[in-house]
Order: structure tokens, then C-alpha cells, then sequence
């Protein structure tokens, strides 16, 4: 007797494991439930089993019977919370979900707009590695070891000879080394400056140079291509100026400046790029004869770039990744 309740436990676990639907769930309780069902025909036998037995035999009838039960309501319960779910989970009047589409950074679709319009006035794109020596990013570029210019900028070291570019001026160094001239390019990319953080300083940003080696090559014909960039850029009544200034890569130097007008607040000049001559040392330092070649030169920040076209006031926001800001342009 002990052996049937037990194979009749084992078969009735068997068989819930295999129910997958209301039916076979009926079906199950039919067959083990119901009121001739396997279960109720073992306590029918019960009075066959001898009286010493009894207690021990009912004993285990009993927790059969708990069993099945429990197990039965469990499932149960499981089939119906499922199907309640289902039926209220379909809801077709539900507009559909949104899923929103990510968007180009603003500095990438600054410098997209700086790249596509210095392509149209046709420089090709050259880019150079943000780790650099400091021959590329300092010697030979004409600042000697101890030049004071050097100080202009505070310089992230990796070893004594290597740095994080302060600047993408190396990009100059290298392209003048690997190509010959005629030159004509812009080369864009991060520069790093160990800085105080501040609304107008951040320890990474970027930068746009450009170089122009050729025979004939006028410090006329530079300011011509930066005209056209700044009216391309920021609109046609674009307000600028050129100052003389001071580069060791260049001579002569020069800053352009363009004049800021926030709403109702006074405006300013604000200097965009520095520009100037190729130095004929640095011709020399790169290989190129500078009694045959002059070059120009220049290089612009993005983020001022940016900042200034579009009104933004703090440089931070532009690193921040808020998406409330991010998702206005
Ligand atoms: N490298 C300069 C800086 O980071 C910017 C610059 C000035 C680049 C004059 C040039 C140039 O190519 O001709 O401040």
C-alpha cells in the first residue's frame, strides 16, 4: 500500500510537469482529483489494510493528498495569472513606444561643418596621434628647449619625451615630413592642457589646423581663405578683425578676432584662431628648402567655435553629457 502512494506521488508529479494548458490541467485533476480519482481510490482501499498498518498507511495517504492538492492550486493559480496578465497587457489604444534616436554631438557637428567648408575651399583632412613627441609638438616647431613660449602652455608629460599634444600644430610636423609640397590641408583633433577647470577652460578640447606649402604661397591669400571660412561659418555679416600676435611657427603672426553680440548684453571681440607665415626654421626642421617654399598656417579651437555660434556660456557643458542639453541641437 505504502509502494502505491508512493509510484501514484511520483506519477502525479510527472504528469505536472508535462501540463502546458487549462485542459491538460483538468485533466490532470480528473484524473487524480476528482471524486473517483486515483487519490480517492487509495482511501477507498484503506479500509482493506490491517488495523496495526492503518495509522501509518493513513499517515501517508494523507500528505498524498496534501500534495496533490497544493501542487494542483499552484499551478492554477499560475495559469490564471497569466491569463489575467495577457488580457490586460494588450491594450491596442496604447500609442506605440518611442524609441529615441541617438543625435551627433555638437562638437562633432561643428567640426563637420569646419571640415565640409574647408574641403570646399579645397584643403583635404590629414590627422596625427594625440600622444606626440615633444620634438613634433615643441622643437620642431621652433620652440628651442627653454623658450619661454613653452610656458604659454601647460603640458600633460607621459615620459620626458613624450606628451598628450598641447596642440594639433605636430600634425604640421608630421604631414611636412611624410608628403611633398604642394600642401594643402586641414588636420583636426583633441589637444590636452593641464588647466584649472573653469567655465572657459576644460583639460581637453579641440582643435582645427591648417597648413597651405607652396611656392607662391601670400599671407593675402591667408586672410582671404579665413574670410571666407568666418562668413561661410558664422554668416556673411560676420564682423572680424586681424591683430598682429606672436607664435614661434610663424612669422609674422596674427589673431582673428570675432566680434560676439549676446542679446541684451554688451558685446565683444573674441579671438577665434591664431594664423601666420610658416617660420622658415621650421621648414628647415621638417626637410622642405624655405628658399623654395613659404607656407601658412592656422588653427582654431572648436569649442570656442562652437560656443561662439550658438551662445553657449560654459565650456563644461559640452563634455557634461546631459541629455537636455545634448538634445537641443
Ligand atoms: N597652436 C596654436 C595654439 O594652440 C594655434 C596656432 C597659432 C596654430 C598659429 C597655427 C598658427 O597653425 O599658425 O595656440
Amino acid at each position: 500500500m505504502i509502494n502505491k502512494i508512493d509510484e501514484t506521488r511520483k506519477s502525479f508529479d510527472e504528469d505536472l510537469s508535462k501540463v502546458d494548458s487549462f485542459a491538460s490541467l483538468e485533466e490532470l485533476r480528473i484524473k487524480y482529483l476528482s471524486r473517483k480519482g486515483l487519490v480517492s481510490q487509495l482511501f477507498e482501499s484503506l479500509k482493506d489494510v490491517s488495523k496495526e498498518d492503518k495509522p501509518k498507511v493513513g499517515q501517508s495517504l494523507n500528505q498524498l493528498k496534501i500534495h496533490t492538492q497544493s501542487k494542483f492550486d499552484e499551478m492554477k493559480e499560475t495559469f490564471e495569472n497569466n491569463e489575467n496578465k495577457s488580457e490586460s497587457f494588450v491594450d491596442l489604444s496604447l500609442p506605440g513606444r518611442i524609441r529615441p534616436i541617438g543625435s551627433k554631438h555638437i562638437l562633432t557637428q561643428t567640426l563637420d561643418e569646419i571640415k565640409n567648408i574647408f574641403k570646399g575651399l579645397g584643403f583635404s583632412v590629414y590627422e596625427g596621434p594625440e600622444l606626440e613627441s615633444d620634438y613634433n609638438n615643441f622643437e620642431a616647431l621652433n620652440f628651442a628647449p627653454d623658450h619661454p613660449a613653452r610656458d604659454m602652455q601647460d603640458t600633460f608629460f607621459v615620459t620626458e619625451d613624450f606628451l598628450l599634444r598641447t596642440h594639433t600644430s605636430p600634425v604640421q610636423v608630421r604631414l611636412m615630413t611624410e608628403k611633398k609640397p604642394p600642401l594643402r590641408a586641414i588636420m583636426p583633433g583633441k589637444v590636452f592642457r593641464n588647466e584649472a577647470i573653469s567655465a572657459k577652460s576644460y583639460c581637453l578640447f579641440h582643435q582645427v589646423e591648417g597648413l597651405y606649402v607652396d611656392t607662391d604661397v601670400t599671407f593675402a591669400e591667408l586672410k582671404g581663405t579665413l574670410v571666407a571660412f568666418a562668413k561661410q561659418f558664422y554668416g556673411q555679416d560676420v564682423q572680424y578683425r586681424f591683430r598682429a600676435s606672436f607664435f614661434p611657427f610663424t612669422e609674422p603672426s596674427a589673431e582673428m578676432d570675432v566680434w560676439w553680440q549676446p542679446k541684451g548684453k554688451e558685446g565683444r571681440w573674441l579671438e577665434v584662431l591664431g594664423c601666420g607665415m610658416v617660420d622658415p626654421n621650421v621648414l628647415k626642421n621638417v626637410g622642405i628648402d624655405p628658399e623654395k617654399y613659404v607656407g601658412y598656417a592656422f588653427g582654431m579651437g572648436v569649442e570656442r567655435t562652437a560656443m561662439l555660434k550658438y551662445g553657449i556660456g560654459d565650456i563644461r557643458i559640452l563634455f557634461d553629457n546631459d541629455k537636455r542639453f545634448l538634445t537641443q541641437f
